[in-house]
Parts: structure tokens; sequence; C-alpha cells
């Protein structure tokens, strides 16, 4: 291990992450978030968490004191589990025990707006605890870094691990993918232009507080029948996927994308106790989407999280014509005629270029 300073210092460092949608879905785990299969998902760009840490480390202190604040007020809540994540990353990151932490967080997207924040959220934050680390024992060389920070960001959440890289990211074991792991994301940079800047519109049918959240989720997949099944599904998708993606294969990408999101609603579903996240608004988009596609041939498809919205990518050739289509025949199904406009991202990056 290496070794620590005995000289107090203080220091600030910022990240910007953004959010990330999957296109094959990670759903069921195992201790320590450890997916029990592998997940593809395409970093977005506007939905982004920024984070800044000013820290004062001081090797002779033994209680180290957390602030954390959100948007510019205190929240007893997010501090919490903040100070219980910070708590588990003592282990990769010793540094921490000598370190008090004012931490200040804020989002691009509404808090309340439906859309999971935890992956942006995590992945900020993670980059800050690797760059504070790096601050006080010295840079380690840039594979480690976005690794590590990676890593942190699962344990936090299990998708925030894919957050740390720009395009499309890939998390979990697979033997198709070298370099592939449980442990962290990696970048798949092997797809075709076609692909390039995708757009996905967010289209918002409930705002609200899910009523099963995804921890609750992924645990009830632990007894669902059809587990076995759906981990061999993933895997077989994900190769199917990776290659649509490498040959600029359209059809398959759609076909795959949209089996992907409902089968993750079916494992729903078929829980004990089974539960529906799909609202009559979310069935709606989806035969839209799917009619207007046989109608007009435009590149398009959905994806759903865990939750009513839906996810509307199409090829950025193809945006304008997709969203005059939202315009004409979705918004009636959004809350508040709400849609967040996003697309592929660029990955994290330093507010300010520090
Ligand atoms: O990272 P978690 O534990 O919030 O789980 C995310 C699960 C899905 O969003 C439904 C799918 C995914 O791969 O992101």
């Amino acid at each position: 291990m290496q070794e620590i300073p005995n000289k107090a210092l203080t220091g600030s460092v910022a990240w910007t992450c953004p959010s990330n949608i999957a296109l094959i879905k990670y759903w069921g785990k195992r201790e320590v978030q450890i997916p029990k299969n592998p997940s593809l998902s395409m970093t977005l760009r506007e939905a982004r968490t920024s984070t800044g840490i000013r820290f004062s480390y001081d090797p002779a202190s033994d209680a180290p004191k957390l602030r954390f604040r959100f948007e510019g007020r205190e929240s007893p809540v997010f501090e919490k589990r903040i100070k219980t994540y910070i708590k588990g990353m003592e282990s990769l990151v010793p540094v921490l025990k000598f370190c008090s932490l004012e931490i200040d967080s804020e989002n691009t997207f509404p808090h309340s707006a439906g859309i999971a924040s935890s992956a942006s959220a995590l992945g900020a934050l993670a980059l800050c605890l690797v760059q504070l680390e790096a601050h006080i024992l010295g840079q380690p060389d840039p594979e480690r870094f976005w690794q590590k920070a990676s890593c942190m960001a699962r344990l936090g959440s299990g998708s925030a691990s894919r957050s740390i890289f720009p395009g499309f990211s890939l998390w979990g074991r697979s033997d198709s993918w070298e370099g592939s792991s449980d442990e962290f994301a990696i970048p798949v940079q092997n797809y075709h232009d076609t692909f390039k800047n995708l757009r996905d519109y967010i289209l918002i049918v409930e705002s609200g507080e899910k009523p099963v959240s995804s921890s609750a989720g992924h645990k009830l997949m632990d007894s669902n029948r059809f587990a076995g099944p759906r981990f061999d599904q993933a895997h077989s998708n994900l190769i199917l996927l990776l290659s649509a993606l490498k040959e600029g294969d359209w059809e398959s990408f759609i076909s795959i994308v949209e089996e992907e999101a409902l089968s993750l609603h079916a494992m729903m579903m078929t829980s004990q106790p089974g539960y529906i996240l799909m609202q009559p608004g979310t069935l709606s988009i989806l035969h839209k989407i799917r009619s207007f596609r046989k109608e007009t041939n435009h590149r398009l498809c959905f994806t759903l999280d865990a939750g009513a919205n839906v996810h509307l990518l199409c090829a950025d050739a193809d945006a304008e014509v997709v969203e005059a289509f939202i315009r004409s025949d979705i918004l009636r199904y959004c809350e508040n005629g709400r849609v967040i406009v996003d697309r592929m991202g660029q990955g994290p990056y330093k507010p300010g270029g520090q």
C-alpha cells in the first residue's frame, strides 16, 4: 500500500459527470454490486451532476467531518447516504480517514423529473474522491485513474460505473469482449458512424417516486423463475448489439434495444410479488413509436429505465422529423408536456477546465 503522507494539506477537486441510459440492461446482482449479466449503455450529454469537494487532510486528526449541500441547501437525507458511502470507500482510498470534506453537488436536470440521478451523482462523487487521493498521494497512470473511479462509482450504484466513459460503455464480464470486467466499466470505441451522436428524448410520463426502488427490484431477481434465461438473453444480446454497433446495423440495433427494455419490465411483472412500472401513457408511446417507424422507416426506437418514462432513441440525421413526430403525436402523453432532450455525450469533465 502507498505510504500516507504525514503533512496536513487542504485543496479542492471538482467533476461533472453525465448520466447514462442502458441499452443492454443490468437487472440482478450479487454481493458486492457484481452484476449477474453484462450491460451496455450510452453516456448522455445534458443530464449531468457537478460535484465539488473542499478537503482538509490532517493525518493527526481522528475525527474528520463531512458536510453535504445539494443545490445550495443542506440535505440531511443525502448527507447520511454520502457519509455511509464514503466510509465504505476508506478501504480503497485510505487518506479519506483523515479528510474533512465539504461537498457541494448540483444537477442540470430537475431533481423530481423521474430520471435516475444516481449514475451521474455517484460518478461525479467517485471521480472527486479518486482525484482527491491523487492530490495527496500523486497522480496514478490515467488508465488506473478511470478504472478506479468506475469501480468506486459501481460500489455506490452499479449503473454509475458506466457513466465514467464517453459514448458507449460496457460493464460486466463477457467472454466475447476482452478486458470486460465485473468490477468496472470500459469504453466501447468500435462503433459505426451512424450511431455517433445518437439522440435520446426522455419522455416524462410520470415524475413521481417509483413504488419499487431499483435495489428492491434487483433483489427480487434472486427469486424470479425467469432469471436464468434472462441472464442468458442479456449475454447473447450483448454480442449481437456489439456487432450491430460495429456494422452500423440499425435493424438489429432496434430489435435488440426494444427487446431489452421489454424484458426488463417482464422481469418486474414476473417477480414475486410482481409489479408494473409502466403506465397507460407509456404503452401508448411504445405503440406510437412502432407505428411511426413502420410507416416512415425512420431510425428510431424506445428503451425504458426502471420506471414509466420512455427514452426515444434516434439517429442524429433523423432528429428533425422525429422532433416533429414527438410534438404532434407524443407530447400529449407526457406529464405537463415534459421532454428532456439529450444525446450521446463525451463523458465526465472537470468544470472550468481546471
Ligand atoms: O444502478 P442501479 O442499481 O440503479 O440499477 C439500474 C438498473 C437499470 O437502470 C434499470 C438498468 C441499467 O442497466 O441501468
